[in-house]
C-alpha cells in the first residue's frame, strides 16, 4: 500500500489548521477533507464539489471516543455498532451535537459521522486533533474517485491538497445508518447490509427495497435520482444475447464493461474492459472501470449488470451502477 510519510501528513493536518481542503484515503473512496467545526472551510467542500447545500456532509473521526463528541445523544446501540464496525464502512446517524456548524448537516437536526478504516485517513485526522468532514472528492453527482489520480483529474493542487494513499481496498462508500429512527434505517447501501448487521449484532434494521426496486422508503439526500455518474451516458443490459444487437444500434463508440469474471470480444470501434468475478474484486475495480470507460469519450457506456449474485456487495454494486445509468427524472 502506498502510505504518505509523516512530513506529508504532517503538511496536510496544517492545511486543514488553515481553513483549507485535503484530499485523503479511506477504504471506501476518497474523502474531501476540511475542519468539520469551521463553517468557511466546509463551505468551501460545498462550492469546489458544487455540492447542493441541501446534502449533508459524513464527518470523520479517529476513533468512537472523537465521533461521540460530535453528537448530542448517544445510545448504547452506537456503541454496539461502533465496537463491531468501526473502524469501517458504517456510517451513523445522530443526533447532531451545538458546537457542530448546521452547515455541514446541510442545516438539519442530525449529522452522519464514521471512523475509516485506513492508516493515513486515521493519521491525518490525528494530526489535525479533530473529525475532519469528508464527502468523496468529486464533482458532486459524478464517479466517486478510487485513487488519488481520480481526485486530481478534478481539483487543482492550491484548491485540494492530495493525500496518495494508493488504490482504495473496497471501492464502493460507505453504508449509512440512520440511528434517529427506530428501528434504525439503512439510508445507503454498502458492503455492510442489514443481513451482516442482524448476524453481527443480533439488532434488526431495515433495509430500502430490493435495489431491482430501489424506491426504498428512505433515502440520504444524496443518494436521491442519479449519482455516481460518468460524462458519457451508461446504459445497464441484463441479456447478454442482446449485447451485439445493442452495440450495432450504438451508432458510435462504446465502451463494454464485461460481465464478472468473463471476457468478452467487441469488434473495434467499440472497446471492452474485463471485469472480475468475485464480489470484493468487482467493486474495487468499479469506479476505476468506469473513470477508464469515460476517459475514452464514448457514445454510450454499456454495463453487464451482474444477476443471480446475491451478496451485500453485489447488492451495493448493482445500486450504484443503477445510479449511474439514472436519468435525471429519476
Ligand atoms: O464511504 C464514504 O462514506 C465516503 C468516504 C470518503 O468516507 N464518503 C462519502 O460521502 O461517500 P458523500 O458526501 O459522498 O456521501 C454522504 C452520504 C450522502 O448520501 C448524504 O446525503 C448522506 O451521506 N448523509 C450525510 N449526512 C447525513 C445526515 N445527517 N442524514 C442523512 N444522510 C446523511
Ligand atoms: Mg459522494
Amino acid at each position: 500500500m502506498t502510505i504518505p510519510n509523516e512530513h506529508d501528513i504532517q503538511r496536510a493536518a496544517e492545511r486543514l489548521r488553515a481553513g483549507g481542503l485535503v484530499a485523503f484515503p479511506t477504504e471506501t473512496v476518497y474523502g474531501l477533507g476540511a475542519d468539520a467545526l469551521n463553517p468557511e472551510a466546509i463551505a468551501r467542500v460545498f462550492e469546489v464539489k458544487g455540492r447542493p447545500a441541501s446534502n449533508p456532509l459524513i464527518v470523520h473521526a479517529a476513533d468512537a471516543a472523537m465521533a461521540r463528541g460530535v453528537a448530542d445523544a448517544w445510545p448504547e446501540l452506537a456503541d454496539t455498532f461502533a465496537e463491531q464496525f468501526w473502524p469501517g464502512p458504517l456510517t451513523l446517524v445522530l443526533p447532531r451535537a451545538g458546537h457542530v456548524p448546521g452547515i455541514v448537516a446541510a442545516g438539519g437536526p442530525t449529522v452522519a459521522v464514521r471512523v475509516p478504516d485506513h492508516p493515513a485517513a486515521l493519521a491525518l485526522i490525528e494530526a489535525f486533533g479533530g473529525p475532519i468532514v469528508g464527502p468523496s472528492a468529486n464533482p458532486s453527482g459524478y464517479l466517486s474517485p478510487t485513487t488519488a489520480a481520480h481526485v486530481r483529474e478534478h481539483f487543482a493542487e492550491e484548491a485540494v491538497l492530495v493525500l496518495d494513499g494508493g488504490p482504495c481496498r473496497t471501492g464502493l462508500e460507505s453504508t449509512v445508518l440512520d440511528l434517529t429512527r427506530r428501528p434504525p434505517e439503512i439510508l445507503r447501501r454498502g458492503v455492510i447490509d442489514a443481513q451482516t448487521i442482524l448476524e453481527t449484532t443480533s439488532i434488526e434494521v431495515e433495509q430500502p427495497g430490493s435495489p431491482d426496486e430501489p424506491d426504498g422508503p428512505v433515502v440520504s439526500p444524496g443518494v436521491l435520482g442519479p449519482h455516481y455518474q460518468p460524462k458519457a451516458p451508461v446504459e445497464l443490459v441484463t441479456d447478454i444475447a442482446k449485447l451485439s444487437a445493442r452495440l450495432k444500434a450504438c451508432g458510435g463508440r462504446a465502451v463494454l464493461l464485461s460481465p464478472p469474471g468473463r471476457s468478452v470480444r467487441v469488434q473495434p470501434p467499440h472497446e471492452a474492459i474485463n471485469m472480475p468475478g468475485l464480489a470484493s474484486g468487482y467493486a474495487r475495480r468499479l469506479y476505476a472501470a468506469l473513470h477508464e470507460a469515460d476517459a475514452a469519450e464514448p457514445d454510450l457506456i454499456l454495463v453487464v449488470l451482474p444477476v443471480l449474485k446475491d451478496s451485500p456487495i453485489w447488492d451495493a454494486v448493482r445500486d450504484r451502477l443503477r445510479r449511474a445509468a439514472a436519468e435525471e427524472s429519476a
